[in-house]
């Protein structure tokens, strides 16, 4: 009788253990809305085309947002919440703060998708992987299926969001084991970093690498710092690679001149054959093998802790929780 009852104790231990492990992306899938709303894909698509052919750099702005969502408790849309009396958001975050872009458009998508689906049923969290899966293809990247059912966050945290995001200041093995710590690798590294094909940075964040780095092609750093002076011009802006609003592997044949802007870039290729510099060499020269890199490990970040099934809400405003 002892004997059972403990066999017992012991399976119920079990399933209590195996239910409360939620594995962290195996209940996203690619047709999460075909039945219910067939036409949301297609809304959000058409909301991302007119928000780029408004404003090319959108496209970039809408894929750093799904990051920065990301690498912050996981892909819940907490970046688009604003501040509550019951939290300070991540919006005002070191990383977010004068920065992160899009936030309108976000508001733009929600409503098109709203109203094709004549109800609040896609997540402000499955809009940013959408959007960023769309403004890659429009601007000349791949295209990939995008695994949806994420649901939003009734909560954000201006501390996590300072922790999480990786500052333009960190030197390789920094970069490295922050997306470690985010169950991504040095090629996820790589080719997300290549993102940075698109869109522009401020002068604030590339100040110290244009005058101090050693790693740099001095015509560049001499080009840049017209328009980045030692003080002052902060919010300047200046291109991330040559050609900012196609995604191509411009940003890889940069860094092999030295000519990556951000400190963080140039970290990802040091010329000294290490595994990261042979990743930058492969991908200048092959873009249908980033393309593929990419669109892999944009799923990979898109599946970082999704909350599912009846965790969080499906919010009905982005920026608030319902
Ligand atoms: C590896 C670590 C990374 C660091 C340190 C970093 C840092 C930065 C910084 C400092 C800026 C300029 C922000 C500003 O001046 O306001 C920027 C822009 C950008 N980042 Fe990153 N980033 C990283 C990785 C990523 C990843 C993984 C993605 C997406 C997959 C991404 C997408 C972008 C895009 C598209 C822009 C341009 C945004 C715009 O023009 O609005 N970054 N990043
Ligand atoms: C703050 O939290 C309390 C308790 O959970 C909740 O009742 C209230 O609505 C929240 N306030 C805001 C502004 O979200
Ligand atoms: C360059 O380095 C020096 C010495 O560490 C420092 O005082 C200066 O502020 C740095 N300049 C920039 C633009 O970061
Ligand atoms: C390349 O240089 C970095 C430091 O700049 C060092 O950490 C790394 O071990 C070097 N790799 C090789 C293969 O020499």
């Amino acid at each position: 009788m002892a004997i059972l009852r403990s066999f017992l104790a012991i399976i119920c231990i079990v399933l209590v253990a195996a239910t409360s492990m939620k594995p962290t992306s195996a209940k996203l899938n690619t047709h999460y809305y075909t039945k219910g709303c067939p036409q949301a894909l297609p809304a959000i698509r058409k909301a991302v085309e007119r928000a780029i052919k408004h404003e090319p750099r959108m496209g970039a702005s809408l894929v750093r947002l799904h990051f920065h969502d990301c690498f912050v408790n996981g892909c819940d849309g907490s970046v688009l919440l604003d501040d509550t009396s019951n939290f300070t958001g991540e919006k005002t975050a070191l990383p977010n703060v004068n920065s992160i872009r899009g936030l309108n458009v976000v508001d733009d998508i929600k409503k098109a998708v709203d109203k094709a689906c004549k109800k609040s049923m896609v997540s402000c969290a499955d809009i940013l992987a959408v959007a960023a899966r769309d403004s890659v293809s429009i601007l000349g990247g791949p295209t990939y299926k995008v695994q949806l059912g994420r649901r939003d966050a009734r909560t954000a945290s201006v501390n996590d969001a300072n922790r999480n995001l990786p500052p333009p200041f960190f030197n390789f093995p920094q970069l490295l084991s922050n997306f470690e710590a985010h169950g991504l690798n040095l090629k996820d590294l790589v080719v997300l970093s290549a993102a940075h094909t698109l869109g522009l940075a401020r002068c604030t964040t590339f100040r110290a690498r244009i005058y101090n780095d050693t790693n740099i092609d001095p015509k560049f750093a001499a080009l840049a710092k017209k328009n980045c002076p030692t003080s002052g011009g902060d919010d300047n802006t200046r291109p991330l690679d040559a050609t900012s609003k196609r995604f191509d592997t411009v940003y890889f044949e940069a860094l092999l001149k030295s000519k990556g802007l951000l400190h963080s870039d140039q970290e990802l290729f040091k010329g000294n054959g290490s595994d990261s510099d042979k990743l930058v060499q492969r991908y200048s020269k092959n873009s249908a093998a980033f393309g593929k890199d990419f669109a892999n490990s944009m799923i990979k970040m898109g599946n970082i802790k999704p909350l599912t099934g009846n965790e969080g809400e499906v919010r009905l405003d982005c920026r608030k929780i319902n």
